[in-house]
């Protein structure tokens, strides 16, 4: 019997850091074997401040979904966002040679061609060059060239830039852990394949992850991606907000946020009333549930103002007919939807988690999975697997080993490898 391959996904978010293991299934969809997650530390707007604090936190999220699937993680598919992430669209042209046939060779130089237009900026780097879609010989809205007649190709490309460095610390983190970075994929790019449909891809949607210190956007039109950037503020700054003006410390603001959070005042029952415990006295006392939706609100509209900024300068406001999809952390706020589409031209919002999932789908059901499980979908769409499982008649000793990595190795390997030995980043495209 042929080993089964696996993929893995890895999510270094600003408030948890989460590992998807996944097997692609015969029916298409991928089947969920692992899920590990833990607090975040070190991760500010999507990069690395300390590097053994991120280090310790990943491999206490890998080792705990290895442990789940029973299986290694040898290597993952790796999310990138943050606002030093720049995005172009840019048009390339190759004039195809005498045969008057396209081929893949004058694909990439089309796509290349696009590249070479993007402005040189010193630590900057190419992190995607998606190529939208081409026209021949001035006939347009062309997906497949390849094998097509014609002289002149065009290619319309969406290049992703990034600031090296950032990268290149995100990866040097998650190989100390002893994983293979296979790729880094922007992550509004990984999250609209686990929520956006078909459809919505088609006719035109905009793509909002609320995270704890993001908010990442992505912009989707006839199938392709059109638009993506990020606004530096998110979920954890609505909770700073009501530990400062209710007096509480974080981690009640937060358990507060997640119960009682309301993306309004309006929307609260007059005569509900929810107990506070104030930071210092250690009184409690009672504060109307409207008053959590007040001082909510002023944030989650400087999110969405910012989003609607952000899509007014890009020209792409009028390309979203399919709507908005709200997901992250930060749209399971109750009323989230109804603000979202009045600040956004009353468009219709919905909020989008993972979906079309196989087995232990429930596992990762809520919005903030939805970055982790497109990472291990891209990583399954691309074929690179993070290892194999032998299905059938799995030695005892292999089970046990695999234990024994996962629980006693993995989570104290970075303070074993010495940290002046990098392995080499692979290159970005
Ligand atoms: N039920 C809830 N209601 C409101 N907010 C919530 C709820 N659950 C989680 N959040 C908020 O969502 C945010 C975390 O979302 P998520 O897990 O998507 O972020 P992340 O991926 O770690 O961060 P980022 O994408 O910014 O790096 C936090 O601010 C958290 O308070
Ligand atoms: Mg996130």
């Amino acid at each position: 019997m042929p080993a089964a391959q696996y993929v893995a996904g890895l999510d270094v978010g600003t408030t948890k850091i989460c590992t998807i293991i996944a097997q692609p299934a015969a029916d298409g969809t991928l089947d969920i074997l692992g899920v590990g997650m833990a607090p975040s530390a070190g991760v500010k707007h999507g990069g690395v401040v300390d590097r053994q604090d991120v280090m310790d936190v990943i491999a206490e999220s890998v080792a705990e979904a290895e442990r789940m699937a029973g299986l290694p993680v040898r290597g993952a598919y790796v999310g990138i966002t943050g606002d030093h992430i720049v995005a172009y669209n840019e048009t390339g042209r190759v004039h195809v040679d005498p045969s008057g046939e396209v081929t893949a060779a004058a694909v990439e130089q089309a796509v290349q061609s696009a590249c070479d237009s993007v402005p040189a900026v010193p630590d900057r780097e190419i992190i995607h060059r998606i190529a939208r879609d081409f026209a021949i010989d001035g006939q347009e809205d062309i997906k497949r060239p390849i094998g097509m007649s014609g002289y002149r190709l065009d290619a319309r490309v969406h290049i992703v830039t990034g600031t090296a460095s950032v990268r290149q610390n995100l990866v040097r983190c998650v190989e100390e852990v002893g994983i293979e970075v296979q790729r880094c994929i922007l992550e509004p790019v990984a999250t609209s394949l686990a929520v956006l449909t078909a459809a919505e891809r088609e006719l035109g949607v905009v793509l909002i992850d609320i995270g704890g210190g993001t908010t990442d956007i992505a912009v989707f039109r006839h199938g392709a991606i059109c638009h993506s950037g990020s606004v530096p503020v998110a979920g954890n700054y609505m909770t700073r907000d009501l530990a400062h003006l209710l007096r509480i410390d974080q981690e009640e603001a937060e358990a507060l946020k997640r119960r009682f959070g309301l993306a309004s005042g309006d929307i609260a029952r007059p005569e509900e009333l929810v107990q506070i415990t104030e930071m210092g006295t250690g009184e409690q006392a009672r504060v109307p549930r409207r008053l959590i939706g007040e001082i909510i609100q002023p944030r989650l509209d400087e999110i969405l103002l910012l989003v609607r900024e952000n899509l007014q300068r890009a020209e792409t406001y009028d390309m979203i007919a399919g709507g908005v999809v709200l997901t992250g952390g930060g749209s399971q706020l109750y009323g989230s939807e109804r603000l979202a589409s009045a600040i956004l031209w009353d468009l219709p919002v919905r909020r989008g988690s993972p979906r079309n999932l196989g087995k232990l789908a429930d596992s990762v059901s809520s919005p903030i999975y939805s970055t982790g499980v497109g990472l291990a979908l891209h990583a399954a769409s691309e074929g690179a697997y993070a290892g194999e499982s032998i299905p059938s008649g799995r030695p005892p000793w292999l089970a046990a080993l695999s234990q024994w990595w996962s629980q006693q190795v993995r989570p104290h390997l970075t303070r074993y490898l010495p940290s002046a030995t990098f392995p080499s980043v692979p290159p970005a495209t």
